[in-house]
């Protein structure tokens, strides 16, 4: 007998028992050329896998005998209450995967009530996110070359209400996904391989492509050169847009300017962390952009103590990067995490099964979390530490 895993072999995203047979589904559901994009990493993707390892490495020792049958996951995040410590990740393109993917997204935060962040280079206008769901609406911020793009976007999110600035500050030298770069023989051009498997694909061109059209860059349309405002055309001139230039002087520039919650995304140690402090950050995002920047870098779980024990107690530690399952939340809140964020768990949902679908993944995840309190021993998310753990690598 193979002791080969099997896993769900259908497409009904409802039977999916993990976010990795949410995975083995979404697969099937998006044409190639868009799931590489999603699930690549940068070069030999070696941070890619190694925050799917770095998370396996640990280990729990759990408590018996306790009676936590009035067990609950909510935690406090800036002051607000949240049903799970989740936040859905921001990430660019959604509107590939599904056609206005972000409102599914923010619609699903919404009722699970926990935050959504939605990216620069989403295909919707953020204004349009906050009518379609009013809940923890965060906006993410690359700051690019063209300052006035980031002018735009700040004032926009202002005026619209977003709770928090999220600047992402590991996409300034852009990250080199080669599956996705072999994908195009030119720029906004699909190799015949590639158009072939489309052509496989009626369900999603007909969400997606028609009668739509090729999804664009809504938030920065007006910044971008004509040829370049699809999510196709686009994605070749992107990494020119972005500036090795922005250092911390551009933190103090957002500082001046948003005046909520400034999130700073793609820190990974514990200097840079105490200079978002000084900086009047309100929070950090311990990434490595799920492994699609810098390759063979650091996982941010194995960053996570080191900075938990500099910052912990000044500022709200958010981190992100491999996590798929309820045990690997919990280990990250028990290294001294406020909440983590999810990218792909969320995408592999929305690909799936749409808004039900990323439902059906934050079900999975908040289910997860709740069956491991009670099999460690723990009533809330208080009452995890290190002392719940053994890391055997780091
Ligand atoms: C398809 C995709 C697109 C992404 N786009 C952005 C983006 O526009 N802005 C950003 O700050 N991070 C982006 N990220 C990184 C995510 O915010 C997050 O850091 C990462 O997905 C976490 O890793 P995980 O996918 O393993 O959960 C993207 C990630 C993916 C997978």
């Amino acid at each position: 007998m193979s002791l080969k895993r099997k896993y769900y072999s259908g497409r009904d995203y409802r039977k999916a028992l993990s976010i990795e047979e949410l995975r083995h589904i979404a697969r099937k559901k998006i044409p190639n050329f868009v799931w590489e994009y999603v699930e690549g990493g940068a070069e030999n993707e070696v941070s890619l896998h190694g925050n799917l390892e770095a998370l396996k490495s640990i280990k729990f020792i759990p408590s018996t005998l306790v009676d936590t049958s009035n067990r609950n996951q909510v935690v406090k995040l800036f002051n607000q209450q949240i049903n799970s410590p989740l936040i859905i990740a921001p990430t660019g393109l959604n509107g590939m995967l599904r056609h206005q993917a972000d409102f599914m997204l923010a619609r699903s935060a919404k009722q699970n009530n926990i935050p959504f962040c939605l990216s620069t280079v989403a295909n919707v206008r953020l204004e349009d996110v906050v009518k379609q769901a009013n809940g923890k609406i965060w906006m993410q911020l690359y700051v690019m070359k063209d300052r006035n793009i980031a002018e735009n976007i700040i004032a926009r999110a202002k005026s619209t209400g977003y709770e928090a600035l999220v600047f992402t500050s590991d996409a300034n030298v852009f990250g080199r996904r080669e599956w996705d770069q072999r994908n195009y023989y030119m720029p906004a051009k699909l190799t015949m391989r590639n158009l072939l498997d489309v052509a496989r694909h009626p369900r999603w061109i007909f969400d997606v492509l028609v009668p739509h059209g090729v999804p664009r860059f809504e938030n920065i349309v007006e910044f971008m050169p004509p040829e370049a405002r699809s999510a196709s055309g686009g994605v070749a001139i992107f990494p020119k847009l972005f500036a090795s230039n922005i250092s911390w002087d551009d933190v103090k520039w957002l500082r001046d300017r948003w005046p909520r919650k400034l999130i700073i995304k793609g820190i990974l140690n514990a200097v840079d962390a105490q200079r978002a402090v000084e900086h009047g950050c309100d929070g950090i995002i311990l990434s490595n952009h799920g492994g699609r920047q810098l390759d063979g870098c650091i996982s941010p779980i194995e960053a996570l103590p080191g900075v938990a024990e500099a910052v912990g107690d000044q500022t709200t530690i958010i981190v992100d990067s491999g996590f798929r399952r309820g045990t690997d939340i919990i280990k990250a809140m028990a290294l001294g995490a406020h909440s983590v964020m999810i990218g792909r768990a969320a995408l592999y949902g929305l690909a799936a099964g749409g808004e039900e679908g990323v439902n059906h993944a934050l079900s999975l995840l908040t289910t997860e979390i709740d069956r491991v309190l009670g099999q460690l021993g723990c009533r809330s998310l208080d009452e995890v530490g290190p002392h719940l753990l053994v890391r055997d690598k780091f």
